[in-house]
């Protein structure tokens, strides 16, 4: 199977709106990250449906690895 890539070895922080639709990149191919572009295409993954709840920061998960998707849950460290 396909590996999902490291897009980076930081969180990325975005703000975000209530009930506003977000689609995380899970296969790190994206070159919008933290966010699917369409460049999964061919690798099996598909992005994430992310609704914010509220308006505020969030810490969107860039290496990938996270268990905790599509949020950052310090897996980045490991
Ligand atoms: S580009 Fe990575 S999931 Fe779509």
């Amino acid at each position: 199977m396909t590996q999902a890539i490291r897009a980076g070895e930081r969180p990325i922080q975005v703000e975000v709106e209530a009930g506003k639709t977000y689609f995380w990149c899970s296969c790190g191919r994206s070159t919008r990250q933290p966010f699917c572009d369409g460049a999964h295409k061919d690798t099996g993954f598909t992005p994430l449906k992310y609704i914010a709840e509220e308006s505020g920061t969030v810490f969107f998960c860039a290496c990938k690895q996270t268990n905790a998707a599509p949020r950052c849950d310090g897996s980045h460290n490991g």
